[in-house]
């Protein structure tokens, strides 16, 4: 893909659907006592292999994804290994929920997903008495399963991870007796929020969840609101662009995902947005525009809830007065590509003062960005997001170049389509 300088990035933009809320909508369903309707799935490869992942063990789907009935049927063992792609979320989530299923199911992934970290689902799933075999002692993909008969345990993960807290959630409704979650700091919490709506038990109390068995989920009706991180990227782009004016309509808001909202008022940007509801989830709209910005300090606390975003802090870091740092984000060194790396490495060859940190990075900003001709995604969507936004607001005539710019495919197939819209 090759971008150029663009002269202003000005519109509307509806992002697409929410890739946590379509992951756990679809696994949900699959385990209620009725037929669920969800309209607005995102389009995308991750959603896709859970869809895959569901088909396989025995749900049945009616409709397409702008309207989907999905009509739950008991598990049965597929006669194949279930392929999960570059999804970290079909592969994690889909264990716990695997894990509360009688039979035996084989999980695998992609290059990338098969060098990620899943001692950290498989732990707990072990403690609570389910059968889980994979390389390096379950630590990786492949891994198969056989689950049933589990039993309620209290666990303190020691990552924040929304994945994890997921599978341990959807294993715990079915063990016998009571179990409790705790982790580090609070991770995203669509599936709390969800399975709550749904009719489970699950109570949070300082810090911890308690999570009591169910007999029954009831059916969900829901529709899917825009991805606050599919969002993130126009947001900084109206932002650090010198002509920047976006708005973003019918977003999430869930305070748990907008760790970018506050980091972004402390950098002094001008962001306005308008909360239009809240029923499952908070919806709004969000407006921003070119601003002068100031460096900040990510703390490890807000780290989990803008995981997917820190990426674009380095960037919004490149265009502000002074020095911003980034600290406890460890976790993005186990995302698609190891983040830390990736985008250290790319936005040096865009001329960015970034400095690499064990578990963050520190750019000393103000300095301009010049376009690069050997960029690459490294396999990862939200590193081609990030490149392109970069592109668009470099101070040269040049064209940049991105090697591996189609994985936007994962989270969002219509990227380019926007932001040329955008850049008109
Ligand atoms: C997700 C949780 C986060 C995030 C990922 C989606 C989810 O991962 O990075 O894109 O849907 O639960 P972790 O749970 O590993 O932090």
């Amino acid at each position: 893909m090759e971008l150029r300088r663009a002269q202003r990035v000005k519109g509307v933009v509806v992002v697409p659907p929410d890739k946590s809320i379509s992951h756990r909508a679809l696994f949900f369903s699959s385990i209620a006592s009725a037929p669920s309707e969800i309209r607005n799935v995102l389009d995308a490869d991750d959603v896709k292999r859970t869809l895959n992942l569901l088909k396989l063990c025995g749900t049945e789907f009616e409709g397409d994804l702008k309207k989907l009935v999905v009509k739950p049927r008991p598990f049965r063992e597929p006669s194949k290994p279930i392929y999960c792609g570059n999804s970290g979320t079909t592969a994690r989530i889909g264990m716990g929920l695997l894990a509360s299923r009688d039979g035996c199911f084989t999980l695998y992934g992609d290059k990338s997903l098969s060098r990620r970290p899943m001692l950290r689902v498989v732990k707990p799933l072990r403690e609570m008495g389910a059968t889980v075999l994979g390389r390096e002692g379950g630590a990786l993909l492949p891994i198969a399963i056989r689950g049933g008969d589990l039993k309620g345990i209290e666990y303190e993960s020691p990552v924040a991870s929304a994945q994890v807290k997921s599978a341990f959630i959807l294993a715990s409704l079915f063990a016998s007796g009571k179990s409790v979650y705790r982790e580090p700091w609070k991770s995203r919490d669509h599936t709390e929020r969800m399975l709550k709506a749904m009719g489970a038990r699950l109570t949070e109390k300082n810090g911890s969840i308690e999570i009591e068995p169910t007999d029954e989920l009831s059916p969900l009706k829901l529709e899917v609101p825009g991805d606050f991180s599919s969002a993130a990227f126009f947001i900084t782009l109206g932002v650090i662009h010198g002509k920047g004016d976006i708005v973003i309509e019918n977003v999430n808001l869930n305070p748990t995902r907008t760790g970018l909202l506050r980091v972004l008022e402390r950098m002094g940007a001008n962001v306005e947005v308008n909360l239009k509801g809240e029923e499952l989830e908070p919806i709004g709209s969000i407006r921003v525009s070119s601003s002068k910005l100031v460096g900040t300090v990510v703390s490890p606390e807000e780290a989990p809830q803008m995981i997917d975003e820190i990426p674009l802090v380095a960037l919004l870091g490149a265009f502000a007065e002074g020095e911003t740092v980034v600290r406890g984000a460890g976790e993005l060194r186990v995302k698609e590509s190891d983040r830390i790396a990736s985008l250290v490495l790319e936005l040096r060859k865009m001329g960015v003062d970034i400095e690499e940190l064990e578990d963050g990075f520190l750019v000393r900003g103000g300095k301009g960005l010049h376009s690069a001709k050997d960029l690459n995604s490294h396999g990862d969507h939200r590193i081609a997001m990030l490149l392109s936004i970069a592109s668009l607001c470099v101070e040269d005539e040049g064209a940049s170049r991105i090697k591996g710019a189609n994985w936007v495919k994962i989270s969002f197939p219509s990227f380019f389509d926007i932001l040329g819209e955008l850049a008109r």
